[in-house]
């Protein structure tokens, strides 16, 4: 009877860490990006490129686009709705929602941390002799 009540004690300790450690958040921002890979590639992927790796217009994934980077969320939603006065990266105020729009940068974003991973990977197994 007393390993029976331990053992129960255990699996509530037990799930009560699990349930800890999981992100609360972590689903909704997956779904925004996942939103927003696909709006990405409807309104801005003929001219940034596939997953805004930059082509006929830059890139928007790395250096100051890259993680810890220079450029802010705010400003890139200041581009995206405002757009670039006599360049061809025109405003989507009014063919994105608001929504959209933080959904296409939370892709972008997401897309930047990826970039980062597969280049520290490649460093790591970069042999220089
Ligand atoms: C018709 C082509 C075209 C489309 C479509 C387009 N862009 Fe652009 N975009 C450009 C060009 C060209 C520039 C560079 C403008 C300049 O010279 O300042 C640019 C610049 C930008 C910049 C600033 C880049 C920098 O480093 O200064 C951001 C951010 C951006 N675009 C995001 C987007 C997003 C997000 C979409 C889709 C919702 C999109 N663009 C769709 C052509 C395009």
């Amino acid at each position: 009877m007393k390993l029976i009540k331990f053992l129960f004690l255990l699996s509530w300790i037990a799930v009560g860490l699990a349930h800890a450690q999981t992100n609360p958040y972590a689903e909704r921002l997956s779904q925004a990006a996942k939103n927003g890979e696909e709006l990405f590639g409807r309104n801005c992927q003929q001219c940034h490129n596939s997953r805004g790796k930059g082509g006929k217009a830059p890139q928007l994934v790395k250096g100051v686009w890259g993680p810890g980077g220079a450029n802010s969320d705010a400003y890139m939603y200041q581009v995206i709705t405002t757009g670039r006065p006599n360049t061809a990266m025109g405003s989507f105020k009014g063919s994105l929602s608001d929504d959209e729009i933080w959904q296409v940068i939370s892709f972008l974003r997401e897309e930047a941390l990826r970039v980062k991973a597969a280049e520290a990977k490649n460093k790591d197994t970069y042999v220089p002799w």
